[in-house]
Order: C-alpha cells, then sequence, then structure tokens
C-alpha cells in the first residue's frame, strides 16, 4: 500500500487536535495531551508532530528534543579518545516519540526519528552537542532505537554519536 505525504512541524495547539491521540502507551498519550506545551512555553522541551497532508489536524506521531549533557566517563574509550577533555559534554535528548495506533503501517517512527537525527545535527553546528540520546521505556523501544544505530549509555538511556547521523540522512551532506 503506498503510504501518503506528511508533514513534521512544532506542535501548535490551536491547529492540531491532541486529544485524539493514541499510541498505546498512556503515558506518552498523556504527555502530548497535557505537559508537552506547558514545556514548550516553559522552553523545557520543542515537541515537533507529524501530520498527514490530507488532514493537517491529526498528529499521527511525535518527538520532543532538549539539551542535555552525557558524561564522558559513560562513553567508551574509542569514542572518548576523539572527545576535548572535559567531564561532560553538551548531547541532544529526544525524550520522547510515539506513532498513534492508527498510522501502524506508515514508518511514522523511521520519519519520527530521521527528522530528530536530522534537526539534532542541524543545530549541534550551531550549539556543540556530541551526541542524541534517547530514553528507551520498555526492550521494544530500545530495539527500535538500537536499530538506528544507538548505542547503551546507561540504564533506559541509548546514545548515537553526531558524527554518525550523515549515516543515517544523507540530507545532512554526509557520506
Ligand atoms: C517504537 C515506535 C515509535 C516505532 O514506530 P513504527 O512506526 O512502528 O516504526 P517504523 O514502522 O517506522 O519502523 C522502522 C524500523 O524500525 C523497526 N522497528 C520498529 N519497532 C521496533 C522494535 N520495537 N524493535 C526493533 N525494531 C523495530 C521496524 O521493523 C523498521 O525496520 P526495517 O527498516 O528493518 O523494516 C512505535 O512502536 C511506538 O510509538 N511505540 C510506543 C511508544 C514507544 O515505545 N516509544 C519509544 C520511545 S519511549
Amino acid at each position: 500500500m503506498a503510504q501518503g505525504r506528511y508533514t513534521i512541524e512544532l506542535l501548535d495547539p490551536a491547529k492540531h487536535r491532541r486529544e485524539e491521540f493514541d499510541c498505546g502507551v498512556p503515558v506518552l498519550s498523556d504527555y502530548l495531551k497535557r505537559r508537552a506545551n506547558q514545556e514548550m512555553k516553559a522552553f523545557a522541551a520543542a515537541c515537533y508532530v507529524i501530520v498527514p497532508d490530507d488532514d493537517p489536524g491529526r498528529i499521527a506521531g511525535y518527538y520532543t528534543l532538549s539539551a542535555t549533557t552525557i558524561e564522558l566517563t559513560r562513553l567508551p574509550d574509542t569514542l572518548r579518545k576523539k572527545l576535548p577533555r572535559y567531564d561532560s559534554l553538551g548531547a541532544i535528548l529526544v525524550g520522547r516519540l510515539a506513532r498513534d495506533l492508527a498510522f501502524a503501517a506508515e514508518r511514522i517512527g523511521e520519519k519520527l526519528l530521521l527528522s530528530a537525527l536530522l534537526r539534532s545535527y542541524r543545530e549541534s553546528q550551531q550549539i556543540g552537542a556530541v551526541a542524541v540520546v534517547v530514553d528507551a521505556k520498555d526492550d521494544p523501544a530500545a530495539g527500535f532505537y538500537q536499530r538506528f544505530g544507538f548505542l547503551p549509555l546507561e540504564g533506559s538511556r541509548f546514545y548515537l554519536p553526531m558524527k554518525e547521523v550523515p549515516k543515517w540522512n544523507p540530507s545532512t551532506g554526509g557520506d
């Protein structure tokens, strides 16, 4: 079946129907309905939604980005040796990422993650960030991130070195 066309843009409560969103994980659906806009107003997180072009108020999925730090002792020697010697360095956190159950066949998760990676890469050229960090809420989520090259960091956190992003997203201009 052909996939539809989608746009990814900042959450706009006046345009996007948050109440319809259901990803099957209540805490992630509720975050979009009740907390995402507040966190945007507080500059704590930016929330991006993916909407079908034929129904631009419907949210097919979302992700959040915020600034974080990564402790260098958590990284393997091979990567740490290539980085400046600070205790910690800046990184970008994809705190939440979820796809609505009704859009299961549309590869929304991939579209969201590749968009988050591209946006993180561009931001890292303005304000340094050595990695993209994700919080995987359970084993399937961890499996999803590992599919895209993420490596274990600590607990439920995984990371992808920023240098690796161009491999996943050709529009970063990498090899
Ligand atoms: C995880 C989630 C975002 C994946 O979205 P999706 O739309 O099903 O993903 P896609 O169809 O775009 O899949 C892209 C690739 O990831 C793989 N993938 C998807 N879910 C996976 C999983 N749980 N484990 C391993 N690989 C997975 C797909 O097989 C596909 O691989 P392929 O290119 O080899 O075919 C979605 O299942 C979801 O919203 N789950 C509930 C919320 C959640 O767990 N969020 C994660 C962060 S907390």
